[in-house]
């Protein structure tokens, strides 16, 4: 058989199932759309579940496609074997109600066969043990009969917990074909557990949907999902051993040995780096051109995870800098011809690997001297358990995943205490949580929210009005359904119709009041309950409420328009910032209320200055365009056609609002908006920082805030003019001279200082000790730093000759000590080390040194002067 690149298999597969009717799919992202059961795509078959089930109808009866695949269950595995890897691509047909056994096997033997050119005699084919019609439809090909094994549900029935599921039948490789034929389905299953068969190409006959109580529903059709490794049918037509030996993967590994100068087959353990190394940085690449970006939870903590793995096992191979993100490069020259979003993205993978393997380069040494500290402590009590607080110190303050503790601690033999580790987790979102404010109404008042029966449905109507009447239908008090809302209680109203915006889409609930003759209730917050209902929280200001009566509700205008100015503005900063940073600007979050807009949008970097005032710059022109803002609903391919901006991964239902400001903004969404741009009025960027990796925040606000921003700064300039007593435009020079005197003045104080110290020098001079034998000069001066002290005790010691000079001195509330000895004196006995340690030791500090030189710190100034009284009597000590 011939060698095919890995590249040219794909293509060749994909090619033959063309010529049978099938339609070629490009890949499906990573990130799985409308399954929020899973984290990451991890069969070919997973996106087209809906297609097996029946929700949806497939574009095609027939599909081929070459699929994008993250298993990490296994992630301890890679590198120690030779089939392991965390990304590979899943190769597959797919028959939705249309061909079945009878075609697809005879297809899968011609493709072995005849253009892989596969020799029979190193195939075998398992089959489940009651499936008499795929074992019928095998005899008809010329594969002989004896290389059929028949094995139970464990090996040949195909599930991943929920969905279309059925027996199937596999396609093995055996690699030493030489050692003559198996006969036995035992021999068969050894020689799989010793890696003398592969199975390679997995052919699932998809005939139920298991549902969640366990149930095999049979499906109305029948179904084909296949499933043919990549990278493993690479490495047999490739004659290698192993994954990482086959054309693609080894150039990465490559790189790998040639960053870190270790070669492959060196070591063991250096082997298992370099593959892990090379395994997740086509994973982390793949994840990040699929929108993941690496965070605390999710897909995006699976990520960080291997990020942060891999460069670990890149300092184990001695790499100093970070190198991950120059990796990268070899895997989109490999992959960009199949996967032309590899290409696209290329600066941006880079960037978030780079940004990532940065941060946690720099806590991972000091995390590692930490962990090691540990496991000392751990061996030297006999102790196998990690505690979890100091898992979670690793975690929280190092950034170590848990995993990759858990994996270092391996060696070791410890375990960590995880139920400890998850409540720290806990605690640590319970702080979030708190930090950020959200509480729920009224404590528990959750549970009432939904006792709101299904049959009411407020009708929103408050797009273009701020003002309607309309008749309750349904109050809560606290945690009860109740008749009437009395004062001074607080409650829940729920109406028929409202005006009132109920939170949602990040923009906040409208206030306002609700009332008629009798009754009038401040609403403080609108929200709408888990099953999407609009219920109004209000504190009763005056009167009684009776449920079904009719009420005036009234939204707080002028807070209603400061956000939807706000709101507007947003969509119009989205605009600006892909014009100025480009197309992969995204949104990942954005917060609108009445005092200002928060963004939170996808890009690897700061804004420079510059960026910021264009970005502002273009929101401003374009609020001066005075542009008319329009909605349009329509449905949400036409929306997209047209270039509206959706969200990430949001799922919209079938008709959608679309909201554009002139012709330069198109966007999908709810909220309330401007009539006109130009009522916005002003719009000034407050801050830019960074959230996540990249991730980045723009604070802005618009209309009377800026006025009242503009009003602020104007009054700090006329404060700060009349503190200086001079005009608004010499502020700069008045401060510029008055710093300058400033450090004339600083520099005057040094000088008078030195002054005098050499008159306490004299008197030091004047009052030289002498302990057995020993001259000391030890004293106390003012306000001298280190450096002052220092010179000081250099120069007494220069005067002194032969002897001690002990100083100490306040400065700051601390206290400073310097000792210095001639060299006679060292040979005398004499340690300066020694002699701070205890001088130190008094005011309330420690220090040491050498022999002839030592400085030290104390807190307690007040015991400078009993420090330096016992100079003498520990030089007395020490010098026998
Ligand atoms: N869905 C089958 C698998 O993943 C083909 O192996």
């Amino acid at each position: 058989m011939e060698k095919l690149g890995l590249n040219e298999i794909r293509e060749s597969f994909l090619s033959f199932f063309e010529s049978k009717g099938h339609l070629r799919l490009e890949s499906f992202p990573l990130v799985p759309k409308n399954d929020s059961s899973l984290l990451l795509v991890n069969a070919g078959m997973q996106p087209l579940k809906p297609y097996f089930t029946g929700i949806k109808t497939p574009p095609n009866v027939r599909i081929t496609d070459c699929q994008k695949c993250i298993r990490t269950g296994d992630i301890e595995n890679v590198g120690k074997t030779s089939r392991h890897g965390t990304f590979f691509e899943m190769l597959g047909n797919f028959s939705f109600g249309d061909y079945f056994k009878k075609e697809i096997i005879p297809w899968s033997w011609e493709y072995v066969t005849e253009v892989l050119n596969i020799p029979k005699e190193n195939l075998y084919i398992t089959i489940y043990s009651e499936d008499d019609e795929a074992f019928n439809e095998w005899s008809k090909t010329d594969i002989d009969p004896s290389r059929i094994f028949r094995l139970g549900k464990e090996e040949n029935f195909w599930e991943i917990g929920q969905g279309p599921c059925g027996p199937s039948s596999e396609l093995h490789y055996d690699r030493f074909a030489e050692l003559g034929q198996i006969r036995t389905e035992n021999d068969f299953i050894k020689a799989g557990n010793e890696d003398r068969v592969i199975e390679f190409w997995n052919l699932v006959f998809t005939q139920f949907n298991k549902d969640e109580k366990g149930n095999y529903n049979k499906l109305k059709n029948p179904n084909i999902d296949t499933g043919m490794g990549l990278e493993r049918i690479s490495a047999i037509m490739q004659g290698t051993d192993s994954i990482f030996e086959i054309d693609t993967i080894k150039s990465i590994l490559e790189e790998v040995s040639k960053v870190s100068g270790v070669k492959l087959g060196e070591s063991n353990l250096q082997d298992i780096s370099l593959k892990i190394i090379t395994d997740h940085v086509r994973s982390t690449t793949f994840m990040i051109s699929d929108g993941v970006l690496p965070s605390n939870e999710g897909r995006g903590y699976v990520l960080r995870r291997l990020i942060r793995r891999a460069a670990r096992h890149g300092r184990l191979l001695g790499i100093k800098n970070i190198f991950l993100h120059d990796l990268c490069a070899t895997v989109i020259k490999n992959s960009c011809k199949a996967y032309p979003e590899l290409k696209e993205k290329s600066s941006y993978i880079k960037k978030i690997i780079k940004i990532e393997e940065e941060r946690f380069l720099e806590t991972l040494d000091s995390g590692m001297d930490k962990l090691k500290v540990y496991i000392q402590e751990l061996e030297s009590n006999d102790n196998k358990i990690l505690s979890g607080d100091k898992a979670f110190k690793l975690y929280d303050t190092y950034g170590f995943p848990y995993e990759l503790t858990e994996e270092i601690l391996q060696d070791a033999g410890i375990k960590i205490d995880l139920e400890r580790f998850n409540i720290e987790m806990q605690n640590q979102r319970q702080r979030a949580r708190d930090a950020r404010g959200q509480s729920n109404y009224m404590g528990n008042g959750e549970n009432a929210l939904n006792l709101i029966p299904k049959s009411i449905e407020t009708k929103f109507d408050g797009y273009d009005r701020v003002e309607l009447k309309s008749k309750v239908k349904f109050l809560i008090n606290g945690e009860e359904i109740i008749t009437q809302l009395s004062k001074d209680s607080k409650g829940i109203i729920v109406t028929e119709v409202t005006p009132f915006y109920a939170e949602m889409g990040g923009q906040i609930g409208d206030k306002g009041t609700i009332f008629n003759d009798n009754f009038k209730a401040e609403v403080y917050d609108c929200k709408k309950n888990a099953a999407g209902k609009i219920v109004h929280f209000v504190k009763i200001l005056k009167g009684t409420l009776l449920a079904d009566e009719l009420v005036t509700l009234k939204v707080d205008k002028n807070r209603r328009s400061a956000i939807s100015k706000n709101h507007t503005a947003t969509h119009m900063l989205q605009e600006a910032l892909k014009q100025i940073l480009g197309e992969h600007v995204h949104q990942s979050g954005s917060y609108v209320n009445e005092d200002k807009l928060r963004f939170d949008f996808t890009h690897f970097s700061a804004l420079t200055q510059e960026e910021i005032i264009k970005v502002q710059q273009i929101v401003n022109d374009n609020i001066m365009k005075v542009s008319n803002v329009e909605t349009n609903v329509m449905t949400i391919e036409k929306a997209k056609k047209s270039g509206a901006i959706a969200l990430f991964d949001e799922k919209y239902k079938n008709d959608v609002r679309v909201v554009s400001v002139g012709d330069y903004s198109k966007e999908l969404c709810g909220g309330t908006h401007v009539n006109n741009s130009g009522e916005i009025g002003l719009f000034k960027i407050l801050s830019e920082t960074g959230v996540a990796a990249g991730v980045r925040r723009i604070e802005a606000i618009t209309g009377n805030k800026c006025i009242k921003y503009v009003e602020d700064k104007d009054n700090l300039l006329k404060d700060i003019s009349n503190t200086l007593k001079c005009s608004e435009k010499d502020i700069i020079n008045k401060l510029q001279t008055q710093l300058d005197e400033l450090k004339d003045k600083e520099k005057e104080i040094i000088l008078l200082k030195r002054k005098l110290a050499s008159s306490s020098v004299d008197e030091m001079l004047d009052n030289i000790k002498e302990v057995n034998g020993v001259k000391v000069i030890c004293g106390t001066v003012k306000d001298m730093d280190s450096d002052a002290l220092r010179d000081l005790a250099d120069k007494l010691r220069d005067k002194l000759g032969d002897g001690v000079v002990v100083l100490g001195s306040n400065i700051n509330k601390k206290v400073q000590f310097v000792a210095m000895a001639s060299k006679s004196a060292t040979a005398k006995g004499i340690h300066c080390g020694k002699i701070i340690k205890e001088v130190a030791k008094i005011a309330g500090g420690g220090g040491g040194g050498r022999p002839d030189m030592a400085e030290a710190g104390g807190k307690l100034p007040e015991k400078l002067d009993k420090a330096i009284d016992n100079v003498c009597s520990i030089i007395e000590r020490l010098v026998k």
